[in-house]
């Protein structure tokens, strides 16, 4: 049987899922969860639940999640029980961290790297099985007793991720506005920083 490999990324790494799903074509069974077009305002947490929640009820043996760094969607793939989410951009740590740490989620970020480094990664990822030798059984059952410490009873995945209300966005605007007034300018003021961030 195929591997079954749940993708998906944010506007941050649609371009470069695109193309790793053309690298990979039938060589496992693909579950996209999306994003299906480029849309600049989406957020990679609705992603990383989607690929997350494959991997956590088994529809999938492993994920791979992109954005821009790979850096929040390995924090919000973290908080999935069952995930073990990591950014790996060295080829290393991407078949490593499923021989000892049974990593189930690879994070990749597209404005890091390109497509055939994205694809290496992808690769040795893949083709790496958890060892199952004695130590590194002791040690992910050591990490999984730190995950059910944490919370008791496991997440209602069904219920989707829970965005601020308007209230909470507005007090939160504005403890930032009294963030910024306490700070001093940042180095590298000339530049046009709306400019740059605008379009990420
Ligand atoms: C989106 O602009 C970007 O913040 C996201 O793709 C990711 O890099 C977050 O870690």
């Amino acid at each position: 049987m195929k591997l079954r490999v749940a993708i998906g990324a944010d506007h941050g790494g649609f371009a470069l899922k695109q193309e790793l799903i053309r690298r990979l074509g039938d060589n496992v069974t693909l579950i996209d969860v999306g994003a299906h077009e480029f849309d600049a305002s989406d957020d990679y947490p609705d992603y990383v639940l989607a690929v997350g929640r494959a991997v956590a009820s088994g529809e999938a043996d492993r994920g791979i999640m992109l954005c821009g760094s790979g850096v929040g969607a390995c924090v919000a793939s973290n908080k999935i029980r069952g995930v073990r989410a990591a950014v790996c951009h060295d080829t290393y740590s991407a078949h490593q961290g499923v021989e000892h740490d049974d990593l189930n989620v690879l994070c990749l970020g597209a404005r890091v790297i390109g497509i055939e480094v994205a694809t290496e990664l992808t690769v040795a990822f893949l083709m790496a099985r958890f060892t199952e030798e004695e130590r590194h059984v002791r040690r992910l059952e050591k990490v999984i007793a730190i995950e059910d410490s944490m919370s008791a009873t496991p997440p209602d995945l069904d219920a989707g991720v829970d965005v601020a209300t308007e209230d909470e966005e507005e007090s939160a605007a504005e403890s930032d506005d009294e963030d910024e007034d306490d700070m001093d300018e940042p180095a590298g003021d000339d530049i046009e920083e709306g400019e740059i961030q605008q379009s990420l």
